[in-house]
Parts: structure tokens; C-alpha cells; sequence
């Protein structure tokens, strides 16, 4: 499949990926106190079914000889980074970091895209933080990262300046950038080509951006190092010593002038 999508590729994509985001809000609004992972995972399946999209992860194998991803929507917690499952459920705790990826497949097209949400934070009902600073200003400057990796995105750029941008703004303030696990591009399946790792990568293939490629962009940062490992489910992926994390994700399409966005974020 090219990795150039057509105007009216695009046009599909940014219609589930509007979907998609007004979803991923009504989960993470969702996200309260003693509000189980599964009854998140049952609030995705219904809206996939009404929305008329159906869950891109659900028995998605990342290789063959993987096992298929078991639910609609990754809820990641803590020093879960991600990929944790909903099923057995567990009950969300003041102070959680929750991280929800979601990604669908509508009218033959996919978006994927994710969120961090402190469970109990200021303007969820609470008035008093409900994390210690730290991790509430890992959850926002992950945001951010996201936001410098978009800055630096338009036709003629090279990927490598995507992760280049993300490591020159975490990297000085201290924090761990996961390299197992990068971007990618998507569309026409849930992983397409290129990588897109959140940081310097000299040994990359150098990839020139190009207008219609469409990106899925999703830093992945821990207060501890980068180091993560693999929980027995085969599934979850956690920091390897044990730290929290936060994950942002948007897809966009690559344009002369810079992006647009394919999902909205879903947090503003
Ligand atoms: N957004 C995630 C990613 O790009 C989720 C896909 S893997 C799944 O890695 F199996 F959990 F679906
Ligand atoms: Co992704």
C-alpha cells in the first residue's frame, strides 16, 4: 500500500478520526474514582458499534506468533506505559495515571490515538491535586513533547526530526523516552511504515516527510529511565523500574505547510 493517501482517503480518515476523538473524551471523562477498566472498555465497544467503526485493536497480533489484544481500548496504569488490558477489570484509584489508546477502523480506514489522565485531578470534581507534582508535570510535559514533535512536522522535513524535537525538550528536564516502542505510520493498517522513534536515532533509515503521509505520533515517557519490560500477560509493557508513565498520541497528515489532524485532541 503507498504511503501517500488521496484527498478522499483523507477526507474518510478525518471523519472516524473526529469520531474517534469525541470517544477517547467521553472515556477519559469517564476516568473517576472506583470506575472499573472493564466499564471502560464496554463504554468503547458501544460507541464503536453506534459510530459504525469497529475496534482496530481487538485481536490485533503485533507479529503471527503473538497473542491477539483482547479488548477495544488500552487502559495503561501507572508504571503500566502501554498495551495494559481492561480484562480482569480493576478499579480506577484517586491519583491513577490512566493511559486510554483507542484506534478504529471506519469505512476501510484507521486512526489510533491516546491520552493521559490523572484519575481525581482539579476540574474532575476534585479541588485538591490528587497526584504529587511530579507526575502531574510528567502527564502535562509528555503533552507538550507531543506538541514540539507537531511543530517540527511538513513536507520536506525528515522523521528523524520528529524524535529529534521530542528528546530536546525531555531530555533536559530529566525524564526517560521508551525506545522500544515508536510511532508509526497508519491508515491502511494499525502499524505502517515509517518508525517514528521519540528520539535521536542515527542508526534510522533517513525518511523524507511527504505531503498525504499519514503519522500516528506517540511519545512514551517515564520519571525513571527508559528501560521497560514485558508483563507475563504479553501484552502490557511497564518501566523496568517500576516509575510512572504517561502516553500522548494524535494521528496527522503530513501537509506542505506543516499537518493537520486527523483526530482532534480530545482534551481541549
Ligand atoms: N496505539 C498503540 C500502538 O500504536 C496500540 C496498538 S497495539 C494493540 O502501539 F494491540 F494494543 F492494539
Ligand atoms: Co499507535
Amino acid at each position: 500500500m503507498p504511503l501517500i493517501k488521496t484527498p478522499e482517503e483523507i477526507k474518510v480518515l478525518k471523519e472516524g478520526g473526529a469520531i474517534l476523538s469525541r470517544m477517547l473524551r467521553e472515556i477519559r471523562e469517564t476516568c473517576v474514582v472506583g470506575v472499573t477498566t472493564e466499564e471502560l472498555d464496554a463504554l468503547a465497544r458501544r460507541r464503536f458499534s453506534e459510530a459504525g467503526g469497529t475496534p482496530s485493536f481487538l485481536g490485533y497480533r503485533i507479529s503471527p506468533k503473538d497473542p491477539a489484544y483482547p479488548g477495544a481500548l488500552c487502559v495503561s496504569i501507572n508504571d503500566e506505559v502501554v498495551h495494559g488490558l481492561a480484562v480482569p477489570p480493576r478499579a480506577l484509584e484517586e491519583g491513577d495515571v490512566v493511559g486510554l489508546d483507542i484506534g478504529m477502523w471506519y469505512k476501510g480506514f484507521c486512526t489510533d490515538m491516546a491520552t493521559t489522565v490523572i484519575v481525581g485531578e482539579p476540574g474532575t470534581g476534585n479541588r485538591e491535586p490528587s497526584a504529587p507534582e511530579e507526575v502531574r508535570r510528567l502527564v502535562a510535559d509528555t503533552r507538550e513533547s507531543l506538541v514540539r514533535a507537531l511543530d517540527v512536522i511538513h513536507a520536506g522535513a525528515w522523521v528523524g526530526d520528529i524524535g529529534a524535537a521530542v528528546e530536546d525538550y525531555l531530555k533536559p528536564k530529566g525524564y526517560g523516552i521508551v525506545k522500544d516502542l515508536v510511532g508509526h505510520g497508519v491508515g491502511h493498517a494499525v502499524h505502517e511504515e515509517p518508525s517514528i522513534p521519540n528520539y535521536r536515532e542515527p542508526r534510522a533509515p533517513k525518511v523524507r516527510l511527504e505531503t498525504g503521509m499519514v503519522l500516528a505520533i506517540e511519545p512514551m515517557v517515564t520519571l525513571g529511565t527508559w528501560k521497560v519490560k514485558m508483563k507475563p500477560d504479553e501484552w502490557t509493557i511497564v518501566t523496568a523500574d517500576g516509575s510512572t508513565a504517561a502516553h500522548f498520541e494524535v494521528t496527522v497528515v503530513v501537509t506542505d505547510a506543516g499537518y493537520d489532524l486527523v483526530t482532534p485532541w480530545p482534551d481541549v
